[in-house]
């Protein structure tokens, strides 16, 4: 059976899906409309202080438990003898796929945005009204239906064939995107207050609320669920470098939601907008500018293209944990399996694309801001605890260009889980209306 199991065909193959997963509407849409609430440069100084303290270490953490029980998350939990494990390996599993159904409801807008451009429309609509009127409509389950499609088709082809080579397509596309957008938006007349806001941080604006919006946001840019990572970490070779990668993940991860508030704030400055209009700043703040920009109708193109291509790489790794576990634990057909889960996702994407509510609370409350510090803390304590430091730093060094010192085991064991809890309580705090967060 171990023989079986696929394994990614290279590093820049890995790197590309990882990237994949981690750059996605996260790092674009949630990353700019964040960061535009929490006073602009103000935001970066938690965001990068939660990169380096749990970011890195969360992602080989999750790779580690993956790589050392050749298994994602449900059977690594039970290999280590984690109590209850073979349902508590259910909550990340059970999260990603929820994450997945309402993130291919916003991919879907995307889609239909992207659509737009090309033909035209977008250039004529009223953007406010529209945006409104389309979230309202059925219209959206069409493009739900379309994203899931997609998702399905490429995650059918496997790991190696299906996963891997999409991502070696994709990302590099989407880095030439982003670059293009940033020129474009850089060289618009009265872009430096943009830059300003984005490079200039007021630290009177970083209060708890901020803190607890950037490390959801590092939770969730990066992937760190429970499961996605885990997942991809069991495909990786024993010689394969974990510490190497996750840092070149977490900073070009990083790397690229910075050229993307690149894009966005100078050209929200420069056609005298509100930075700080929330989920919309994509869908109506950036079409109205997009009206109004020279060449508008091509680079909306572009910007909603990227969408599409930042979701859907992100949407196939939600898709593994959740494939994985029947294809590995319940012995099923890859084939069957995705086509089974598309359906399912399509289910309970349908509340999420028509009751706006619906997907309000599941996409900040019930899976980022509960399920997904859960999800984390369950594999941190099962590598720490069960599979124990010692193994585990055993484990990350295997094949690693930079070596985890002593430091590494307490690290792991006490400080790591010890901020996922504090996040969680926080979170669950703020849900209760006793700490306030912006989401
Ligand atoms: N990292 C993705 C983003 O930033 O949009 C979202 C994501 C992908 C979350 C995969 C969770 C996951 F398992």
């Amino acid at each position: 059976m171990e023989e079986e199991r696929e394994r990614w065909g290279s590093k820049f193959g890995f790197i590309m899906a990882t990237m994949g997963s981690a750059v996605g509407l996260g790092n674009i849409w949630m990353f700019s409309y964040r960061c535009g609430r929490c006073g602009g440069a103000a935001f970066l100084i938690p965001y990068l202080i939660i990169l380096f303290l749990v970011g890195i270490i969360g992602l080989m953490v999750e790779w580690t438990l993956g790589r050392k029980n050749k298994a994602g998350v449900l059977d690594s939990l039970i290999n280590c003898g984690f109590p209850g494990g073979k349902y508590l390996g259910w909550i990340p599993i059970i999260n990603v796929f929820l994450i997945f159904s309402f993130y291919a409801v916003i991919e879907g807008w995307c889609m239909k945005y992207m659509v737009m451009s090309l033909s035209g429309e977008l250039m004529a609509i009223d953007p406010g009204p529209y945006f409104g009127n389309f979230v309202s409509s059925y219209e959206p389950l069409i493009w739900l239906a379309i994203g899931i499609i997609a998702t399905v088709t490429i995650n059918s082809f496997g790991v190696k064939k299906g996963i891997e080579r999409a991502c070696k397509f994709m990302m590099p596309l989407l880095l030439v995107l982003v670059v293009i957008l940033m020129i474009r938006s850089l060289t618009l007349p009265g872009a430096e207050a943009g830059i300003a806001f984005f490079t200039k941080p007021d630290l009177s604006k970083i209060t708890w609320d901020v803190w607890l919006n950037a490390a959801g946001q590092i939770f969730f840019s990066l992937s760190l669920v429970g499961s996605t990572m885990v997942v991809y970490g069991s495909y990786l070779r024993p010689k394969d470098d974990i510490p190497g990668s996750a840092l070149i993940v977490a900073l070009g991860n990083t790397a690229i939601a910075l050229m993307c508030g690149f894009v966005i704030f100078p050209a929200v400055f420069s056609f005298g907008l509100d930075p700080a209009s929330g989920p919309s700043l994509a869908f109506i703040t950036l079409s109205s500018i997009f009206q109004q920009m020279v060449g508008g109708r091509f680079f909306a193109f572009l910007f909603f293209l990227l969408l599409f291509i930042a979701a859907l790489s992100s949407d196939v790794s939600m898709m593994e944990p959740v494939t994985e576990v029947f294809v590995s634990h319940f012995k099923l057909g890859r084939k069957k399996v995705t086509l089974l889960l598309g359906f399912l996702a399509f289910l309970v994407g349908i509340p999420c694309a028509l009751l706006g509510w619906f997907l309000d609370l599941l996409a900040s409350v019930v899976t980022t801001m509960i399920l997904a510090p859960i999800g984390g803390i369950i594999v941190a304590v099962a590598l720490a605890w069960f599979v124990g430091v010692k193994h585990a730093r055993e484990e990350v060094n295997e094949g690693a260009s930079i070596k985890m010192g002593k430091w590494w085991e307490p690290y792991v064991k006490y400080i790591y889980p010890a901020i996922i809890l504090v996040i969680l309580i926080l979170g669950i705090l703020s849900c209760f209306g006793i700490f306030e967060a912006t989401w």
